[in-house]
């Protein structure tokens, strides 16, 4: 995205290089541990380290050996091993507590996420599941199948990770006790089973004492299943299940040094790829073949899953960055209606139906979040109603992206399956999701063409159809200069009409109230009728509070370029509460109203608006003057 991480990944890179070139001929295995502190986490991940005997001294010491979790450095780390998509986070201000370490055996090189055990922390084992592979889930022998290894188990599944192990750990708490073992782990079968955990690896274990940890336990005779570390160094995960899917990369960048050479570069998310193949662009679906596989070292003869490679194309078609090449004969679905699993990680709570950054692979798009289907209880994984998710909620929901994107179930593919909502304001990562499947809205809803269109209802009317919105807060005097400057314009023999908050509140709207998300609607149906009537030739003029950015935007971004004309009609909180006209402030203050603009919910000032107007320094007339200045020069 922004410099800085491509400078602070270039620098993890080179440490990480150093250590993994020792142990390059190695496959890696990802894996996250899932508990709490008291089910011996962390014992188990210091034994783990200490029994490779892989702590490292150098540059990544940092990374810490011990069993705290690590800081900044750490944090570093982590964020270059996520996906793309998640790797925006560390720039946008929000802080996931996840540390990453990373050690290797004889046999293979580990990654584990390591992610506290707090129950509320949902967004932080979000991320740490984003990139694994396989889930230790940890249960203390002597509590047994406890909300929490459900939780965990719910979350390990929704991310798509297929492969878990049961660590029934302490077992020397409860004297290697085989029934003790046996019922835990027909308990948690009952669950897993009841959510659609497929499979599991249950061993017994002590992290304490050690007990089939690398080795058979001579107290546990009775269990003849694998060690652990044996059986994270033998596990077979997905990658070559990656390499046998259809070739899909998202371009991540153009690279075109001169003239001659224009080459798409990206990390292959699934299949393999050779120069001859035949490949698609999308979501233009304009088709080519590959010229050559340019990579580190010289061109090659075939790239696979997993390698970031640049791609140059024996035609000269449209592909720019956050666009997909695939397999021609195997494309993606295009769509722009999903519906999605969204983990919300923001402090404020989610407001359906405001335009949220979506970031999905390397593609960027403005998107919409209605409100949820449901929330599911992480706990018991029952549905429940919402109008919102907040911090750390899970819900389902329909997502509308503002244009059409290839993608793919991330049930197929987390890399082009999995992305981030981002707030257009604050630019905070506000929640992860995972699409499960399409909504065909596109192609089923077509926009009826007409023969007199825009042009023909303007022309009729011998003016150029606008949108003049005023905003400002309550009694700030809206109403008042769209009145006046209705007027003057009728006058001039103008089209014209007003939308007024009150009065729409009265039909259209009036089910709507004032909370964050009824403000939303309220604007944004709004929006929609006066895009209509500018397209009936008329000029609209519309008088709502509309406190926030993101919706005022939003309209602005309904209209035709420059046909949006924001006005801000500015009357400091103290003027506009004096006059009162409506004995509303009074309500407010008196507490008898609740979300009242400015003083228990907030007005955001418009920064960019085309007219500022200060109703201190001029009256409702001289306000309307101002206007048709700029709206009929
Ligand atoms: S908006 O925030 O959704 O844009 P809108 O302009 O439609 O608000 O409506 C504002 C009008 O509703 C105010 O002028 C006032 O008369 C009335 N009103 C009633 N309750 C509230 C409230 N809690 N906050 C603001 N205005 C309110």
């Amino acid at each position: 995205m922004t410099d800085p991480i491509y400078k602070t990944d270039a620098l993890i890179a080179e440490n990480i290089d150093a250590y993994l070139e020792t142990h390059q001929h190695k496959t890696m295995l990802r894996f996250i541990t899932c508990g709490s502190v008291d089910d011996g986490k962390s014992t188990l991940i210091g034994r783990l380290l200490y029994d490779s005997k892989m702590i490292f001294e150098d540059q990544l010491a940092a990374l810490e050996a011990d069993s705290k979790r690590v800081g900044t450095q750490g944090q570093e780390i982590d964020f270059a091993l996520l996906v793309d998509g998640l790797a925006a986070e560390r720039e946008q201000g929000i802080t996931i507590d996840v540390a990453y370490r990373f050690f290797a055996t004889e046999k293979r090189k580990f990654i584990v996420a390591d992610t506290p055990g707090h129950e509320q922390y949902t967004r932080n084992m979000v991320t740490g599941a984003s990139t694994a592979d396989l889930a230790v889930i940890l249960i203390d022998a002597r509590k047994g199948v406890l909300t929490q290894t459900r939780r965990h188990s719910y979350l390990v599944n929704l991310l798509g990770i297929r492969h878990i192990v049961l660590a029934v750990n302490k077992m020397d708490l409860v004297g290697y006790d085989q029934a003790t073992y046996d019922q835990i782990v027909a308990d948690y079968r009952a669950f897993a089973t009841s959510i659609g955990i497929k499979d599991f690896t249950a061993i017994p274990i002590s992290g304490f004492k050690g007990d089939n940890i690398t080795a058979p336990s001579e107290k546990t005779p009775w269990y003849s299943g694998p060690s652990l570390l044996p059986y994270l160094e033998a596990v077979e995960v997905n990658i070559t299940a990656d390499q046998e899917q259809p070739f899909r990369m998202s371009v991540q960048w153009v690279n075109r040094p001169n003239l001659d050479f224009r080459g798409f570069s990206g990390m292959i998310a699934s299949g393999s790829v050779k120069p001859g193949d035949a490949v698609r662009v999308l979501p233009s679906g304009k088709t080519s073949t590959i010229a050559r596989i340019v990579a580190y070292g010289g061109d090659k003869d075939e790239a696979v899953a997993g390698e970031s490679v640049t791609l140059t194309l024996a035609d000269e078609i449209d592909c720019s960055r956050g666009q997909v090449i695939v397999a021609s004969k195997a494309p993606l679905e295009v769509a722009d209606q999903f519906e999605a699993s969204v983990v919300w990680m923001d402090e404020n709570e989610m407001v359906a139906g405001r335009a949220y950054w979506l970031k999905i692979g390397a593609q960027m798009v403005s998107a919409k979040v209605a409100q949820p289907k449901y929330e599911v209880d992480v706990n018991t994984q029952e549905h429940l109603a919402a109008k919102t998710l907040d911090l750390n909620s899970i819900g389902v929901a329909t997502i509308t992206t503002d244009r059409e994107i290839p993608f793919a179930p991330y049930a197929e593919s987390r890399d082009l399956g999995g992305f981030i909502l981002i707030d257009k304001i604050t630019n905070h990562t506000v929640a992860a999701g995972i699409i499960h499947f399409s909504l065909r809205r596109a192609s089923n809803i077509h926009w009826q063409a007409t023969d007199i269109g825009r042009d023909h209802h303007a022309a009729m009317k011998h003016q150029k159809p606008a949108v003049v919105w005023l905003t400002g807060l309550s009694g700030s005097g809206k109403s008042t200069i769209g009145n006046a400057l209705e007027k003057k314009l009728a006058r001039m023999n103008r089209h014209t009409f007003l939308l007024d908050g009150d009065n729409v509140r009265h039909g259209l709207n009036k089910d709507l109230g004032f909370t964050e998300a009824d403000r939303v609607e309220n604007v944004r149906r709004v929006g929609e009728v006066a895009r209509l009537m500018t397209d009936a030739g008329l000029i609209v003029v519309t008088a709502f509070i509309s406190p926030f950015r993101s919706e005022r935007d939003m309209v602005r971004g309904m209209m035709e370029p420059g046909e949006f004309i924001e006005v801000f009609v500015d009357t400091p909180l103290s003027v506009a509460e004096e006059r009162d006209v409506k004995g509303l402030y009074a309500k407010a203050r008196s507490g008898q109203l609740k979300n009242f603009t400015g003083i228990d919910s907030p007005y955001e000032a418009p920064d960019n608006a085309e007219i500022r107007i200060d109703t201190t320094a001029m009256t409702a007339d001289e306000a309307a003057d101002k206007i048709i200045e700029r709206l009929i020069p």
